[in-house]
Parts: C-alpha cells; structure tokens; sequence
C-alpha cells in the first residue's frame, strides 16, 4: 500500500462529543466492534513494525480498550496506559483488565486531548491511536505532541476506519434497495460538520509532524453473520446509533425500512437475515519519530 491512501475515510460510528447518557451505547458499540473486529486487529499488532517488543505503550483515545488489550497480548511484557476523556469508556476498560487478570498492567488516565496541558504519559516507545486522530481538534498539533512524548526511535500506529461498516448488500433491503447507502450519504454529511478531519490523508500530515512514516496497509474485513452472533448484535447496535442521527434525513419509506431491520422481533428484522454481515476496512500507518 502507498503511505497515506488518498482513499482512506475515517469514520466515526461511535462519535465522541455525544451526551453522557449517550456513552453507554457508545461503550457497547465499541465493546462490539472489538468482539467482532478482534482477528482482524491482532493481524494488524502483529504485523506492527516492532525490532524488539515494547514495553511502554499508550493507547490515544482507548476508548473501552480495544487496542489496550490487543496490544498487552501481542506484547506480554508491556504495560499500556489508556488515555481518554470518557470516565465510562476508561471504567469499562478497568473492569474488563481485572477480568482478564491484565490489570497490573494497565493504567487509565481521564484526559481531553484537546486541552492545551497533556498528562505526563512518560517516555513510550509505542503509542497506538485507532479512530482517535479525526476526533482531535487539531490533530496536527496532536501529532507533534505524540512525537516529542515518544521515546527516541519510538513507533506511532494509527489506525483509522473505512466509511460506515455495512451490513447488507448493496440492493437490499427489498421494500427500500440501498437503504445503507442513503442513511451513509446523510451520515456522511452529519459528521463532516462536526469532525473536519474525517478522511484525511495521514501520510503527509505524520511527515509534517517529524515522523517517518515506515509502512502501512489497508485490512479488508468481510464476515458473514452466521458465523458469529456478535455480527447480528453489532449490526443493531450501529444501525440504531445511525438512526438516532440520520432519521431527519430519510424518507417515510426509508425511515420505516430501517425500522424494520431494526425491529428484532418482527418478520423484516436484520438479524433474520441470510445476507447479514460486516464489511469494512481499517488503514493502519506505522511512523517512526525521526
Ligand atoms: C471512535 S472511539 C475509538 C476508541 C478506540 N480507540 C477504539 O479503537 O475502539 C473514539 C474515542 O476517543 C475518545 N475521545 C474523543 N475526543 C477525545 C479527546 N478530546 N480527548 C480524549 N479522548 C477523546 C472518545 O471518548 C472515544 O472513546
């Protein structure tokens, strides 16, 4: 893969700014995405370009923990501390690291990145940022913060997301073909609002920041649905977030199809269905502090 595909788009299916009594939803979709997304996420820590294994590391933006406990399996003998400005995302991961028996090796830090004063995160040699920099309000300065906190030689990941997942096929459902496409078109335009930096390039933005960017690669991720049932599961809990957001934006025939997907126990329910799965693509850059 070229450093920086112009193609990438981050996505946000589980926005940050959103109302506390909105988080827990937010909490289970990431739960979600980790469950489901989880081979797909140690493929990409194992083909990290590491000579010898870390042993600090912070994970930006850890959300529920996703990469924290990615990273502590494919690195035994780190520690990892997760940094993030939700208390309930940074409990959810206190609770799962003492039921994995990690917790000795995790430590929480409620931060906002924005702000103009960092937390000390110490002197880590590698920090992983998945779907965290297009949330920041200036990523760029982001990034030259993330540079100087590295230890020297120290190894930056950043991990973003293709678009919206998409659970169906392009021409279902039945009653409303290309029910996904329209509520991403208006999804789409609802975060460009509110997060600028959605899809952006991050080649150049991580050269500009003293970084040499060492490698990188797209991960595509097609899973059919009968094969898990966290697939059917996090395709309700995506499409309902989505709804929330892109309602005003559908039509009366759209907005009721989706309804339908969405009702799991009526006869249209999405987790009825054969073709249900989960396609979607991470981009993973590897930068090195120069
Ligand atoms: C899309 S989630 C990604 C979580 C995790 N990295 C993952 O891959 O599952 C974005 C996370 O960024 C956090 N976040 C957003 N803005 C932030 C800020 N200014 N400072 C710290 N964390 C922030 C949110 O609370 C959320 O947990």
């Amino acid at each position: 893969m070229a450093h920086g595909p112009a193609r990438v788009e981050a996505m946000n299916h589980a926005s940050t700014h959103s109302s506390a009594s909105d988080h827990h939803g937010q909490a289970g979709i990431l739960d979600l995405d980790a469950e489901v997304l989880a081979a797909h996420l140690a493929s990409i820590t194992s083909w990290l370009p590491v000579s010898s294994a870390p042993r600090d590391l912070v994970d930006l933006c850890s959300g529920t923990g996703a990469g924290t406990f990615a990273l502590l399996a494919r690195f035994p003998g780190a520690r990892v501390t997760a940094v993030d400005s939700s208390a309930e995302h940074l409990h959810r991961l206190r609770e799962k690291a003492l039921e994995r028996g990690v917790a000795d090796r995790v430590r929480t830090v409620l931060a906002d990145l924005d702000d103009a004063d960092w937390p000390d995160l110490g002197a880590p040699d590698l920090v992983w940022a998945s779907a965290s920099l297009h949330h920041m309000a200036d990523p760029d300065r982001t990034l030259r913060r993330v540079r100087d906190a590295l230890a020297p030689g120290g190894l930056l990941a950043v991990v973003e997301l293709a678009g919206f997942p998409r659970f169906l096929p392009a021409d279902a459902p039945e009653e409303a073909p290309g029910l996904e496409d329209r509520c991403h078109a208006v999804g789409h335009h609802d975060h460009a609002g509110r997060m600028p930096h959605r899809g952006a390039d991050w080649g150049p933005k991580l050269t500009a920041a003293g970084f040499a960017v060492e490698d990188g690669r797209t991960v595509a991720v097609d899973l059919p649905g009968a094969q898990c049932d966290a697939v059917g599961r996090y395709a309700v809990a995506t499409l309902r977030r989505l709804r929330g957001s892109v309602a005003p934006g559908l039509s009366g025939a759209d907005l009721a199809a989706l309804d339908g997907l969405l009702d799991v126990d009526g006869p249209r329910s999405i987790l009825r269905r054969a073709d249900l799965g989960v396609r979607t693509e991470r981009t993973v850059w590897a930068a090195r502090r120069s």
